[in-house]
């Protein structure tokens, strides 16, 4: 969570979370150089004043030769503090530039499937374009510089406090002055931030809408005047102008702060001289020392400032990395992705209760075996839980009661890589790499699948299962043929395209469980018949389990799984026999007959 004010001022704790060991190291010598540099700094500043007393008051150079010395030695000794505690804040930096993307990355790979939304998405994304290296820049130009001007200000605080208190306290005065200025401006941007945080999403949110949802928009006549993005730029419009008054009474407040300062200073230093207790020479240096110490408190604000800014940054990246990894067990040796299950294909579903969150449960009570081999069908109204099921299977969600098992063993209790050797995933709209057509099939097999003892596969086999799938005539039509880069996502091809492609990956890993969420739009008989043959094929040598929208398919299938809307399961058996049994398997049946081949997903 973003670190409080008052709980981490300098943010020293927050980077420390992000920093490597090693850069932790790091981190303390620079704080360490940054002290020292400021405490030089602030002598050789806070000295010229008694200095300059001393050369007027023992009159001679000889009387200050040593003062003279002292300051030339605190000036040399200056310059290399401060190169070091640069070198070191950068160092720090670089840490975090470059190992906060590999942790970051790694944390997301253990991190469950559910984390993920498009909210986080869209934090991760930003994070690793700007965020991290606004964090790794706060660190070399926030903080360090930070501490070092506020060790640079109590030190010539401290200094002239004994040469003349009155004056030391007017400094003092003043430097508090603006810490509390300071604090005023952070409150008032906070408030000026919440006014307008949510209106400036709503206006994200409604703009990717609007583009993304241009044909619907479009369809519909409505893509000139979009009301919900209309009024949400009118309620962001209110905001950001109170956003923008309080901004600027902040900034006033700022600038008041230090002008008020110096003039504080120079009213008590002219009354000193007035009184007779500062000799006009020293008043002059004084106030030379005075306007340095306003430089100071304006680095001091704006070195604040920045440091401020990388608190919500950090905050992110803190979440991130502290969200709890799915648990996996760590009794499982090193090479256990190479032992068989006890049960090799077999799936089973033991009384299981889900919900994505705690107020809604999606499924109650499932539960159904699929022996090795068979081709189990699952049908069920929208929205009854079915694409649940297959990511329980794959573990992407922890479930709330019963059990998983998956080649006989709870999937809690294998690893990921020994859960993922077993499945093969083919989704409705598959996801294909910004790579060549011919790897995007590469992947599927084992080469690319978890494991030690991976073995790639050979062109032959690859090449078999492209054709299997109806991929030849994919390449064929693409000008490059199966070197052909297929865009991000997959784009140049068609989503039935992209799912012959996932067939191909599915049929080349030949994993003992194949788990195929079925295209719901209509495709061509020739595509429908290589479908069915690539079930065929894939039923051979694995359990295969079909969200099924296809009549053939589920007539095929071993045992159908009829989900209820409330997420029961209502039967399981046989086409003929659940015909007369289930009500909602004969409803779905009827209405799929009727749409003579439309595939409307009911
Ligand atoms: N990521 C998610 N977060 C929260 N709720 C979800 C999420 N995914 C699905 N749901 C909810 O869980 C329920 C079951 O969804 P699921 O996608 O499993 O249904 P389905 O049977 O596959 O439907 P369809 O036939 O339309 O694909 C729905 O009410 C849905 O709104
Ligand atoms: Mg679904």
């Amino acid at each position: 969570m973003p670190r409080n004010i008052f709980s981490d001022p300098l943010l020293t704790k927050a980077f420390s979370s992000v920093l490597s060991p090693d850069g932790n190291k790091l981190h303390a010598k620079a704080i360490s150089w940054s002290i020292a540099a400021g405490i030089l700094e602030g002598l050789s500043l806070g000295l010229i004043v008694p200095t300059i007393s001393g050369l007027i008051d023992f009159g001679g150079l000889d009387s200050i030769s040593w003062w003279l010395g002292a300051m030339a030695v605190l000036a040399l000794a200056a310059i290399w503090v401060f190169f070091q505690q640069q070198r070191t804040a950068y160092m720090c930096a670089i840490d975090i530039l470059n190992n906060l993307h590999q942790r970051i990355g790694d944390k997301l790979a253990r991190l469950p499937i559910g984390w993920f939304g498009p909210r986080r998405t869209g934090t991760v994304s930003q994070l690793s374009t700007e965020g991290i290296m606004s964090i790794g820049g706060a660190i070399a130009h926030g903080e360090c510089e930070l501490i070092r001007t506020i060790t640079a200000l109590a030190t010539t605080n401290l200094v002239i406090l004994v040469w003349r208190p009155q004056l030391g306290l007017a400094l003092f005065a003043g430097a508090l002055l603006v810490a509390l200025c300071l604090y005023l401006d952070r409150m008032l941007r906070d408030r000026g931030h919440q006014l307008n945080v949510s209106d400036r999403d709503e206006v994200s949110r409604r703009i990717v809408e609007f583009a993304s949802c241009q044909p619907a928009l479009r369809a519909a006549g409505r893509s000139q005047d979009y009301e919900p993005l209309a009024d949400a730029l009118a309620a962001d419009k209110k905001s950001s102008l109170a956003k923008f008054l309080l901004s600027t009474a902040a900034l006033i407040i700022s600038n008041f702060a230090s002008q008020i300062t110096v003039v504080v200073l120079f009213v008590t230093a002219t009354a000193l001289w007035a009184g007779g207790h500062l000799h006009p020479v020293a008043l002059i240096a004084f106030l030379g020392v005075a306007l340095r110490f306003k430089v100071l408190l304006e680095q001091f604000v704006a070195q604040f400032t920045a440091a401020d800014l990388v608190r919500g940054p950090i905050g992110e990246v803190e979440e991130i990395l502290e969200t709890t990894e799915l648990p996996e067990p760590d009794s499982v040796p090193k090479d256990s992705t190479k032992q068989a299950m006890p049960a090799p294909g077999m799936v089973e579903f033991h009384e299981v209760g889900f919900g994505y969150d705690s107020d809604t449960s999606v499924l109650n009570g499932v539960s159904f075996q699929a022996s090795p081999g068979t081709l189990t069908a699952i049908v069920g109204p929208s929205g009854s839980g079915k694409t649940t099921l297959f990511r329980l299977m794959c573990r992407f969600w922890d479930i709330n009661s019963g059990a998983v098992r998956m080649g006989g063993v709870d999937v809690r209790e294998q690893t990921s890589a020994q859960l993922m050797r077993q499945i093969t995933m083919v989704f409705q709209d598959p996801y294909l790499y910004d790579d060549t057509l011919l790897a995007n099939i590469k992947m599927g097999s084992a080469s690319m699948s978890p494991g030690p003892d991976a073995v790639s596969a050979g062109d032959a086999d690859v090449f078999a299962a492209a054709e299997m799938a109806g991929v030849r005539d994919i390449a064929q039509r693409l000008p490059g043929g199966w070197d052909c880069p297929v865009g991000s996502g997959g784009r140049k091809l068609s989503g039935g395209e992209r799912q012959r492609v996932s067939i191909a990956r599915a049929l080349l890993k030949n994993a003992p469980i194949v788990l195929l969420d079925e295209a719901t739009s209509a495709l061509d008989p020739e595509n429908e018949a290589r479908i069915q043959d690539c079930i065929a094929t894939l039923r051979r040598s694995s359990t295969v389990m079909i969200i099924a929208h296809n009549l053939n398919t589920i007539v095929a299938a071993d045992q159908i799984v009829v989900l209820n809307s409330d997420g029961t399961v209502e039967s399981i058996g046989k086409h003929d026999a659940l015909l007369e049994s289930s009500p909602i398997y004969a409803g779905f049946w009827q209405s799929r007959r009727s749409a003579a081949g439309w595939s409307l997903s009911r």
